[in-house]
């Protein structure tokens, strides 16, 4: 049976950090609600993924390929649902409905649809009960599912490019689209969908996860039967090093499968992945570098593999003891402040709210295009890791 969410326990376990920190909390939170209250309108129209001279970009038009467009509607369901205010719904609904063109384009639908629908129509659908949203996230859900690779126990990452054979290729962000299915199977009363999750989270624990809590980004699997051919390097340094947001997909899917399944070792897995990323952040006084094996310089941060990964500390502080309880709850609030201190901007000239953002190491002084940018999921992650704070109990995923 799953594990069930005790509302008594978490608050006494989590309550004594937070409330020592309650005053950083609440005054965040009303420079975040101030600034996202006006952005809320000011963007409405669009799917922003960066700022251009401070304006939100928009990339609504590229919404078949974009995975990060669920990320603005998604953090107007988290303000909605906080602050009750109508104009986050109005531009959440917006949202979602600028992403439909890229729900009627089946065959260019890639693995990141739980990104991309989850967040949007799935939160619509829990929130409202409008049942439009169900329906998409039904067929997002439907095609994630179809993905699954039965003889080489994986979800496909990616689709064809015509270029190299990707048929064989699992990434660790995947892992963070699995709510989507979980979500699919409790709305219809029937496990397959989470039975597909949880044999695509047992591959990583095997395949992706390393014994000292780093993790793999890219594993090549054999395609008719169980096997991997070989680990690649992704947006981290190398194949042997360790993306820190892949890093943080692990922290936050397990612990995230934990609570859909209640099985155990995922607990251990976010455990055992969340130390590894604590440990590496510490040396950089908690703001993360974009690597955590790569060379001590360049030295090149990623804001929101910091951010994703308090979200998945304070999920993991509600099921441990009371010590590791307090201990993952302050080292979440320590990325947080981090992050607040160096990274965000509160100011009216730039909609972006979390700077510092980095789509994958650069190699060069002349790759350094989406590196230190604000991203659109760095404001998401730092909105929801708030709400945790400020206790929330809507947990999007
Ligand atoms: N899922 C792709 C990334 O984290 O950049």
């Amino acid at each position: 049976m799953p594990q069930k969410f005790d509302k008594e326990k978490v608050s006494v376990k989590m309550e004594s950090i937070i409330k020592t920190n309650q005053n950083w909390i609440d005054s965040v939170w009303e420079k975040v609600d101030k600034k996202l209250s006006r952005i809320a309108v000011k963007s409405r129209n669009k799917l922003p993924y960066t700022t251009i001279n401070g304006e939100h970009d928009n990339r609504a038009g590229a919404a078949v390929a974009a995975w990060t467009n669920g990320f603005w509607g998604g953090t107007m369901w988290l303000m909605y649902e906080a602050t009750g205010n109508e104009e986050y719904k109005k531009t959440a609904e917006r949202s979602e409905e600028l992403l439909d063109d890229a729900l009627r384009q089946y065959k260019k639908l890639h693995h990141d649809v739980g990104f991309m629908w989850h967040l949007t129509s799935s939160a619509n659908y829990r929130l409202t009960g409008n049942e439009p949203s169900a329906v998409r996230s039904f067929f997002a859900a439907t095609s994630l599912f179809s993905r699954y690779n039965v003889s080489g126990d994986y979800i496909r990452a990616w689709n064809d490019t015509g270029k190299k054979d990707n048929s064989g290729f699992s990434i660790i962000d995947c892992l963070m689209n699995l709510p989507l299915l979980y979500w699919a199977s409790d709305e219809i009363g029937d496990n397959r969908f989470k039975k597909i999750a949880m044999r695509h989270m047992d591959m990583a624990m095997r395949d992706h996860i390393r014994p000292d809590g780093s993790v793999n980004h890219i594993v090549n699997h054999e395609v008719d039967k169980i096997g991997v051919q070989n680990v690649l390097a992704g947006q981290g340094y190398s194949a042997t090093s360790c993306w820190s947001r892949g890093l943080a997909w692990a922290v936050y899917g397990s612990v995230i499968s934990y609570i859909h399944t209640g099985k155990e070792e995922y607990l251990v897995t976010a455990k055992k992945t969340a130390d590894y990323f604590i440990e590496h952040c510490q040396k950089t006084d908690y703001l993360p570098l974009i690597d955590f094996v790569a060379p001590e310089t360049p030295v090149y941060y990623d804001s929101t593999a910091g951010v994703c990964t308090a979200c998945g500390l304070l999920e993991i502080a509600k099921y441990v003891s009371e010590e590791e309880s307090r201990y993952y709850t302050e080292e979440a609030i320590k990325i947080l402040k981090a992050c607040d201190e160096h990274f965000c901007n509160y100011e009216e000239n730039e909609d972006a709210l979390v700077l510092m953002g980095s789509e994958r190491y650069p190699h060069s002084e002349t790759a350094m295009q989406g590196v230190h940018i604000p991203i659109i999921y760095g404001d998401f992650f730092f909105v929801e890791a708030l709400c945790k704070l400020k206790g929330r109990e809507f947990l999007i995923w």
